[in-house]
């Protein structure tokens, strides 16, 4: 069927599973017509949907076709593999997420990379107060994306991501999703963490889950800014 080469996918290579080398999520594929493999499951439709890099009408048709197909000798099932390596990874406005992160990422030996704002937030910008200030509006309409200035090289080498950030309305900053759109995240071991006045993690991964489709979000935990080595390594060590 020609027209099977239409269907959105991402193309892997048998031998040499993409993208790295730890074992990740178990995912859909078939070969094409001109023999190259196509990751064709439903998170990666799913996802190319939610990014709008396609429409409705190619997302039923896609959607149509695995229910048709999901059970078809053509289509088997890899592994998508990821290097063994943990990261650590914060945003933070006022520096409490930063040195919890700082401590975590020393006590599981895990590289750090700290999520920078393309804007920086000022503190008319973080007053909760103000119904008109930055952070109250893009917590207010959870579509916006703040843009972020850096990012991870090479992220394939992680297995696991430590998310940290400062609770804000009772959940992440939308820029913790701007952060997640940026990658493939799929089978990626994903761990949020927070610091905040005194609120737990409130919904967070409900508004974070959809930013990174395929990959295993745990539940986070809040922690206080000064939790101690032992405390976070003990519990980062369960992931
Ligand atoms: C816009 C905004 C909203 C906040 N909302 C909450 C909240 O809902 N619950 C809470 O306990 N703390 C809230 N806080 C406090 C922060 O979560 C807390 O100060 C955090 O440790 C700041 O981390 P940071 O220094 O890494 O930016 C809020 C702070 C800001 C600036």
């Amino acid at each position: 069927m020609a027209e099977d080469n239409k269907v959105h996918g991402i193309n892997v290579d048998e031998n040499d599973s993409w993208p790295g080398k730890v074992v990740g999520t178990n995912y859909l594929y078939r070969k094409n017509d001109n023999g190259e493999l196509i990751l064709n499951d439903r998170d990666t439709v799913e996802m190319c949907h939610a990014m709008g890099e396609i429409d409705d009408e190619e997302y039923a048709a896609e959607i149509a076709y695995i229910d048709e197909h999901e059970e078809q000798p053509d289509y088997k099932r890899i592994q998508i593999k990821r290097g063994g390596k943990k990261l650590v990874v914060f945003f933070s406005a006022t520096g409490n997420t930063r040195k919890l992160a700082k401590t975590l990422a020393d006590s599981i030996d895990a590289d750090l990379h700290e999520i920078i704002p393309e804007k920086p937030y000022t503190t008319e910008d973080l007053n909760w107060q103000d119904r008109n200030s930055r952070s109250s509006i893009e917590m207010n309409d959870k579509t916006i994306r703040p843009a972020v200035a850096n990012s991870v090289e090479n992220i394939d080498q992680y297995d696991t991501i430590f998310i940290g950030f400062p609770i804000w309305w009772y959940v992440a900053p939308t820029i913790i999703c701007t952060f997640l759109e940026q990658y493939d995240l799929r089978g990626m071991t994903i761990v949020p963490f927070a610091t905040s006045g005194s609120s737990q993690m409130g919904h967070t991964n409900k508004e974070i889950g959809p930013s990174a489709r395929g990959a295993n979000i745990y539940e986070g935990k809040r922690f206080p800014v000064n939790a101690s080595k032992e405390e976070l390594k003990a519990w980062a060590e369960q992931f």
